[in-house]
């Protein structure tokens, strides 16, 4: 996690003291330079990664990403690494879709520059994400528990996978009972920005506000209620924050 998330969310402390009376949340725009900061966190979890780790999770799926299929990053923010993907495998295709425009914006205008094709930026808001059997590979980076409808997107993620189709999720590594964090090295700080951005952002779209720490047994048993029968998961050494769960359906061969 960057250095630069905490002055952000020092920041912060007005505005939230007023959602801790109000009962109410804040909209993304009203967090300086988030989407920036934000990037350059999922540039050391995922870009740094992407090709040694992270893909080679999946089986199948390098080869598959060379060969040509649709790819989908469901809340992409900066799209680094759809545009890395997009770079190393240009018979793929790779869409990005955003609630913030300006989250992705700098990055769809460098990769116009750069003349690539195939990868592509929308901005949507996900809570009514349905678009059956439209993706191969779908993956969200630590997405899913700021959405408004969380529950909704991954239905729609679950319905958007053709036969076959893989979903990975990266989210906080955590567990959804707080008495099960107390050894948490991580916790006070995974706790706090829950309170200074994740779960005010989910609440300000009138979501759930499930917080950064929604946890690993509400995010399994989320993933079954969306129509996953195979979940697995990963931690990996270079990414202490983050959990990566590999969802398919079993009954359509995914692995
Ligand atoms: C914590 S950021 C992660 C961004 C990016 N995946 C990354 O790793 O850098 C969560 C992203 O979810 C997006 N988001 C939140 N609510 C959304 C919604 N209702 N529909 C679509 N995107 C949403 C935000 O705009 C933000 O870019």
């Amino acid at each position: 996690m960057t250095a630069r998330f905490i002055p952000l969310m020092a920041r912060m402390e007005g505005p939230i003291m007023n959602c801790f009376r109000s009962g109410g949340g804040l909209p993304y725009d009203d967090y300086p330079c988030f989407h920036e900061v934000m990037a350059e966190d999922s540039f050391q979890t995922v870009v740094c990664a992407l090709f040694d780790t992270i893909i080679p999770m999946v089986p199948g799926l390098e080869a598959r990403l060379e060969q040509g299929i649709r790819v989908l990053d469901a809340g992409c923010g900066r799209g680094l690494a759809l545009v890395e993907m997009a770079r190393r495998f240009p018979n793929s295709e790779f869409i990005g879709y955003d609630l913030c425009p300006d989250a992705f914006e700098p990055t769809l205008r460098r990769s116009r520059e750069e003349g690539l094709d195939n990868v592509h930026f929308e901005a949507r808001d996900l809570r009514d994400f349905d678009e059956p059997e439209r993706f191969d590979f779908i993956a969200s980076f630590d997405a899913v528990h700021d959405q408004a409808d969380p529950q909704a997107l991954l239905d729609g993620i679950a319905r958007a996978l053709r036969p076959g189709g893989v979903y990975l999720m990266q989210d906080i590594a955590g567990s959804s009972h707080l008495e099960n964090n107390l050894d948490h090295p991580l916790g006070p700080l995974l706790y706090a920005i829950s309170c200074m951005h994740c779960t005010p952002v989910s609440l300000g779209q009138g979501g759930p506000g499930l917080g950064t720490m929604w946890g690993e047994e509400l995010a399994r048993s989320m993933l079954g209620a969306a129509g996953f029968t195979s979940i697995r998961t990963h931690k990996l050494e270079h990414d202490p924050f983050n959990v990566y769960f590999i969802a398919t359906h079993d009954r359509d061969g995914g692995q």
